[in-house]
């Protein structure tokens, strides 16, 4: 049996749908109802609905054999399992936003607004710049309206949160999309299943 933690929302719907074309369907996951676990022990697969953010502690702490998560979990919180192959959808970025009339003279630290706090930091230690940052934990854009920041490190996918708020795309810090990944032990003993799905997932999505 393969435990394959999954992203509850759009993402992780999706990412479904993939892995049930691959041969890993398990249909009492598409029943209305509030559970969380599924298992189709035919197919040898249980899946969990979880928080996107949870999915790489799940995957870490060996409670799910292997799930999904985005790159910008991975770069963020830096998790001790095996990234195995880029799913190539939930496309976005992480960018640094502000608003249109905002420029970075350099002249004083700069505020920082952001959830990904270790990918900001990173970023502009890179460019030796002096930043502030200020933790939160969603509805980032709101933060350089209200004068909270000047900049904001966020993920972007179209563009339209932004663009309702009148603020826009200063620069591109790394692309995103989602991985599939290991726990370290399970790749071991179940080597062959994990690559397995691997493979057959990877042909799908070409
Ligand atoms: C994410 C991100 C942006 C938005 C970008 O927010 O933080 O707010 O999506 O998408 P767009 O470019 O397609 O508009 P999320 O929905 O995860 O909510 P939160 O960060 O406010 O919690």
């Amino acid at each position: 049996m393969i435990n394959i933690a999954l992203p509850k929302g759009r993402l992780g719907e999706k990412i479904y749908e993939i892995f049930a074309k691959a041969g890993y369907e398990c249909p009492s996951i598409k029943e209305n109802n509030r559970k969380l676990i599924f298992e189709n022990p035919e197919k040898g697969v249980r899946y969990f609905w979880v928080k996107p953010s949870d999915v790489s502690i799940y995957v870490e702490r060996g409670a799910a054999d292997i799930g999904v998560c985005g790159k910008d979990i991975l770069v963020e919180y830096s998790p001790e399992v095996y990234e195995l192959l880029d799913l190539k959808t939930g496309v976005c970025r992480m960018a640094v936003a502000a608003k249109k009339d905002f420029y970075d003279d350099g002249q004083r630290t700069l505020k920082v607004a952001t959830k990904f706090v270790k990918a900001a930091k990173a970023y502009y230690a890179s460019k030796c710049r002096d930043i502030d940052i200020i933790q939160l934990n969603g509805s980032i854009e709101i933060a350089p309206i209200l004068g909270l920041s000047d900049v904001i490190v966020d993920i972007v996918e179209t563009g339209t949160t932004l663009k309702e708020n009148d603020l826009e795309v200063k620069e591109e810090i790394f692309p995103i999309s989602a991985r599939l990944i290991a726990n370290k032990a399970s790749f071991k003993f179940k080597t062959e299943e994990i690559e397995d799905l691997a493979k057959k997932v990877e042909t799908l999505i070409g």
